[in-house]
């Protein structure tokens, strides 16, 4: 008779047994497109229309072209721009507690705001506490007024840091961190967050900055008036030489480019998507890292969650007795499950009291959101899966999709289990942490029916390591 850890070990393959062959899961997919799909993350927590983060790294690869520059210093750049939003949601709680508003709809208006003071000064009133009471909204108001420039010190601080941070914890090159960390810099020394002037101000931050500001208007407005903005603000905000290097290339062929449905084809024609001697640096497991700091960053009661969730993951798949394999590939869903969330405003996640029903929406919809992320990249279907299915239960009675038990397969049932045992031993908006006894309670309440035994016993079994 097998023994209990090779009987696991059947069951776990059984179960795996549509989970893509470990040779074929390592097989180093193309970096560049794994990181054009991770730039859709980007999008969705600043707000910005799908394609924002790709649109404005081809805006400024052709404009590093027109520059003159080649081989890797145009890969920098390129992916300068492209990443240019690691940092975003570092800032989003602090945004919603700040001015008592949904982060996302803050951050797209944000950027379409003109350069003058009456223009910032008239965001703020009308976008400050809309849903909260009269005093409240009134007191946010003027903690803003009165301390504006310390808050958006503050904000672009947090944001620019962690962004660079990220970035080189990734295994991107310096010129590539400087870039995000100076992304907020304006030519005249107005920007933040060290006031730089002119050329003190990283080349691939200024070019990001101008594709910013170009993909914003084009996508909201149109090329013109795109244009004219970069014209308004040339010389404050631009760098002169870079509006009128823009201004020469930005004939019709090069808005036709830049609005093509398939953005994500036009650009994996592109050098730095197809040359993976650039990337040899970056690791696909510190791009997933990476990325899970992004996911966690968002609010701070889910500081560390991806992490955790994907230790308790492993630990209950070595339990089980599940290959290196499969426990990479889990590894990696474990890791990024939650990535869908970036969509979600904080005034939602961070909500203290009962959601209501247009709020659950808005949680309903993360998985939903997380698997288009990662399914848009082949090598990334079954992290893909993982996402979408996590809050499934065997009973069909979990969401997005009511799947029941022999539609999800073990590395989800895995991960279900792995992120309720930390949401619930971790503080949560409205309680505090739970004992560690009391929430492997829960999760033996809910054992087949929203939980596969199997996998709540393995759980069992390794929390006493804890
Ligand atoms: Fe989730
Ligand atoms: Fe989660």
């Amino acid at each position: 008779m097998a023994s209990p850890s090779r009987r696991n070990e059947q069951r776990a393959t059984a179960q795996f047994g549509h989970v893509p062959e470990p040779a074929i899961v390592d097989m180093a997919p193309n970096m560049g497109e794994v990181l054009v799909a991770l730039s859709r993350a980007l999008d969705i927590t600043e707000g910005q229309p799908p394609g924002h983060g790709m649109r404005a790294a081809l805006i400024g690869y052709r404009l590093g072209e027109a520059l003159g520059l080649s081989g890797t210093a145009l890969s920098n750049l390129f992916y300068t721009v492209l990443l240019k939003d690691l940092g975003c949601s570092s800032n989003a709680a602090r945004i919603c507690e700040l001015y008592l508003a949904d982060d996302l709809t803050f951050k797209h208006d944000f950027k379409l705001v003109s350069d003058s003071l009456p223009a910032a000064l008239r965001f703020v009133l009308d976008h400050t506490g809309l849903q909260a009471g009269l005093a409240a909204r009134f007191r946010a108001i003027i903690t803003i007024v009165r301390n504006g420039g310390e808050i958006v010190d503050e904000l672009i601080e947090t944001r620019c840091q962690r962004g660079a941070t990220i970035a080189a914890r990734m295994g991107f090159p310096e010129e590539v961190a400087t870039g995000i960390h100076d992304l907020d810099e304006h030519w005249d020394g107005s920007g933040r967050p060290s006031g730089l002037v002119g050329e003190a101000i990283a080349l691939n931050a200024r070019v990001a900055l101008l594709a910013q500001v170009v993909d914003v208007f084009r996508t909201s407005r149109d090329g013109e008036i795109a244009l004219r903005e970069a014209r308004a603000r040339r010389g404050t905000w631009f760098d002169p030489k870079l509006v009128d290097c823009l201004c020469a290339i930005a004939g019709p062929a090069f808005w036709q480019e830049i609005g093509a449905d398939d953005i994500a084809r036009v650009l994996s024609d592109l050098p730095p998507i197809r040359d993976a001697g650039y990337v040899r640096d970056v690791k696909i497991d510190d791009v997933i890292t990476g990325f899970a700091e992004v996911v966690d960053a968002k609010s701070p009661y889910t500081a560390g969650h991806s992490a955790r969730v994907a230790l308790y993951a492993d630990m209950i798949a070595a339990e089980m007795g599940l290959s290196q394999g499969s426990r990479t590939i889990l590894g990696r869903g474990a890791l990024l499950h939650d990535i869908g969330k970036l969509g979600v405003s904080n005034q939602v996640l961070d909500k203290p009291g009962r959601l209501d029903e247009a709020e659950w929406q808005a949680i309903r919809r993360h998985p939903v959101d997380g698997c288009n992320v990662l399914g848009s990249v082949d090598a990334f279907a079954y992290l893909a899966r993982i996402a979408e299915a996590h809050h499934e239960r065997l009973d069909g009675k979990g969401y997005p999709h009511g799947l029941r038990a022999p539609e999800l397969d073990l590395a989800t049932r895995i991960t279900s289990v792995a992120d309720v045992f930390d949401a619930l031993t971790a503080d949560r908006p409205y309680r505090d942490a739970m004992p560690l006894e009391k929430a492997m309670s829960i999760l033996e309440g809910d054992t087949g029916t929203a939980f596969d035994p199997d996998c709540v016993d393995a759980l069992r079994r390794v929390a006493r390591n804890l």
